[in-house]
C-alpha cells in the first residue's frame, strides 16, 4: 500500500507515474534500470494491461527485461527497434543542465546506448538526486576485466590533471567477488566528490584503454520529472526551459502497491 512507502519511494513513484504520461500508442520505449525505473515499468505495465496501451519496450538490463515481461510489456532488442521514440530512466545525480551521473545499478553501458538512440530521454528522480555540481555520488566506470588494475592505474594518473576534488577509485564488489555487468565487465567507482568539468572528464575517461564507458550523461537528457515525498511532481524541460508543477494522489487499492511492492 502507498501508505507503507517511505517518502523517498513515494517521490520515486510519483515521478515514474507522471513520466508515463509522455508514452503514446505505438512508441518504442527505452526502459531504464533501478528502483525508480522499476516503478515506471510497473506503471507502464498497468497501462498496457488495463488501458490497452500498445508499446514495445527496449530494456537496459536483464533485470528490467524480466520485470517488463512480468508486467505484460512486449520486449524487443535495440537491434530490432533500431531507433526509439523515448527512453525513461532514473539517475544517481542530475544538475541544472540535466547532465547526469548514472550507473549506480551497474547498467550504465546499455542505459547510455539506449538513451542515445532515442528521440527523447526523460529522467525520473526523487528530489534528493538534484545537485549543484556533479560528483558527490561516485562516478561509475565500466572497464573490461582484462588488465583492469592497469586501467585503474591509468585512470588515477589521468585524474591528477583533472578538475576534481577526490581521486580514489574502487572496484565494485558483489560479496567476495567483483560485480560483473550484463556485458561481463567490471565497474570502477571514482570517488571524485566534485567534478569541475564533466564534459571534459567524460571525453578523457573514454580514451583510456580498457574503459568501455563512463556514467556521465552529458547533453543526453531532455526532461527530468522530479518527485517529492508529498506527491508533488515537477517536469523540467531543458529544451524550452519550462517547469510544470503537478500533484498526484496515492490510491490505497492501487494494484501496483498490492502486487509488486519493492
Ligand atoms: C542503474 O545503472 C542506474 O543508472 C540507475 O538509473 C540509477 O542508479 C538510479 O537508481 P535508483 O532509481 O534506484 O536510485
Amino acid at each position: 500500500m502507498a501508505g507503507e512507502l517511505s517518502p523517498i519511494d513515494k517521490a520515486k513513484f510519483v515521478a515514474a507515474k507522471r513520466a508515463v504520461d509522455f508514452v503514446e500508442d505505438g512508441m518504442r520505449v527505452g526502459l531504464g534500470t533501478g528502483s525508480t525505473a522499476a516503478w515506471m515499468v510497473r506503471c507502464l505495465g498497468e497501462l498496457v494491461r488495463n488501458d490497452g496501451l500498445k508499446i514495445k519496450g527496449i530494456p537496459t538490463s536483464t533485470r528490467t527485461a524480466e520485470l517488463a515481461r512480468d508486467c505484460g510489456i512486449t520486449v524487443i532488442s535495440l537491434d530490432e527497434a533500431k531507433w526509439l521514440d523515448l527512453t525513461i530512466d532514473g539517475a544517481d545525480e542530475f544538475d541544472q543542465d540535466l547532465n547526469l551521473i548514472k550507473g549506480g545499478g551497474g547498467a550504465l553501458l546499455q542505459e547510455k546506448i539506449v538513451a542515445t538512440a532515442s528521440d527523447q530521454m526523460i529522467v525520473i528522480a526523487d528530489v534528493g538526486k538534484e545537485v549543484e555540481t556533479l560528483g558527490a555520488f561516485p562516478l561509475p566506470l565500466e572497464v573490461i576485466p582484462f588488465g583492469w588494475q592497469t586501467s585503474q592505474a591509468l585512470i588515477e594518473e589521468m585524474l591528477i590533471s583533472m578538475d576534481v576534488l577526490g581521486r580514489n577509485t574502487t572496484l565494485r564488489m558483489n560479496g567476495p567477488a567483483p560485480f560483473v555487468t550484463d556485458e561481463g565487465n567490471y565497474i570502477l567507482d571514482l570517488h571524485l566528490n566534485r567534478i569541475g568539468n564533466a564534459r571534459q572528464l567524460s571525453m578523457v575517461l573514454n580514451q583510456i584503454p580498457g574503459v568501455v564507458e563512463n556514467g556521465l550523461f552529458i547533453d543526453i537528457c531532455d526532461k527530468v520529472v522530479v518527485g517529492f515525498g508529498d506527491g508533488r511532481v515537477e517536469v523540467r524541460d531543458i529544451n524550452d526551459g519550462s517547469i510544470e508543477e503537478d500533484r498526484l494522489d496515492f490510491l490505497e487499492d492501487d494494484n501496483l502497491f498490492r502486487d509488486l511492492g519493492d
